[in-house]
């Protein structure tokens, strides 16, 4: 496991963060990343895996795969797709994107055969649960009320943080446990590891911030 904690920067839909400027986010996120050893992962719209993956050499991560593998089937995102265009991962199972659990496990595996570092999002001790025994890499809880409300989740409920920390020690202590909903600084990062957590996935904090690369300065200034 990599010692130093892993921030995910979720670019969502955010205007901020879409086309060029998914670039330019990718960018600020390399540099933070290069200058404090801090593995930062970019996760832009699937559309912009290509262009983002081709200018940066931190990883990219899609924001969602689907279940659907290569064959008969219109509008879906696959494993296979996302990976040749660039991204070494993805998250599955996003609030804003969510699956069925069977849905996620197909979706898993396609992300296992094709390669990819997979992160499935859970929105509760149960759901952590659920999802450690299906053995992605990393699960990460995000309290879906927090989600944008700029009160992080490792202060605001750090009770769903060590739970699920300590939920997936006993169903599957090779997972790794993220945490996200409201983080926006480096109190907020180190509050996450204080509880178990070996990182964070965050979006508003950065994206919506007036500097996004001051506020990712920020958050590994800490570790
Ligand atoms: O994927 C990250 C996320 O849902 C948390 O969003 O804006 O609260 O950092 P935010």
């Amino acid at each position: 496991m990599d010692k130093k904690p892993l921030i995910v920067l979720n670019f969502k839909t955010y205007a901020e963060s879409m086309g060029e400027k998914a670039v330019v986010m990718a960018k600020y996120c390399e540099e933070v990343s290069k200058d404090s050893g801090v593995k930062i992962v970019a996760c832009p719209q699937i559309p912009d895996i290509y262009r983002v993956a081709g200018s940066v050499k931190i990883p990219v991560f899609a924001q969602h795969i689907d279940a659907a593998g290569a064959g008969s089937y219109t509008g879906h995102i696959t494993a296979d797709c996302v990976k040749s265009a660039g991204a070494t991962g993805t998250l599955i199972n996003h609030s804003e994107r969510r699956l069925l659990l069977a849905d996620i496990d197909s979706a898993l595996l396609s992300a296992k055969k094709a390669g990819l570092a997979t992160i499935v999002c859970t929105n509760n001790i149960a759901v952590t649960s659920a999802a450690a025994a299906l053995s992605p890499d990393y699960v990460a809880i995000e309290p879906p009320e927090l989600i944008g409300s700029g009160n992080p989740v490792s202060k605001a409920n750090p009770e769903i943080v060590s739970g699920s920390v300590k939920a997936v020690k006993t169903i599957n202590p090779h997972v790794k446990v993220l945490c996200g909903a409201g983080i926006s600084t480096g109190d907020d990062v180190a509050a996450a590891i204080e509880l178990g957590a070996v990182g964070v996935l965050l979006a508003s904090g950065v994206i919506k911030a007036k500097d996004p690369k001051a506020a990712l300065f920020d958050l590994v200034k800490k570790i």
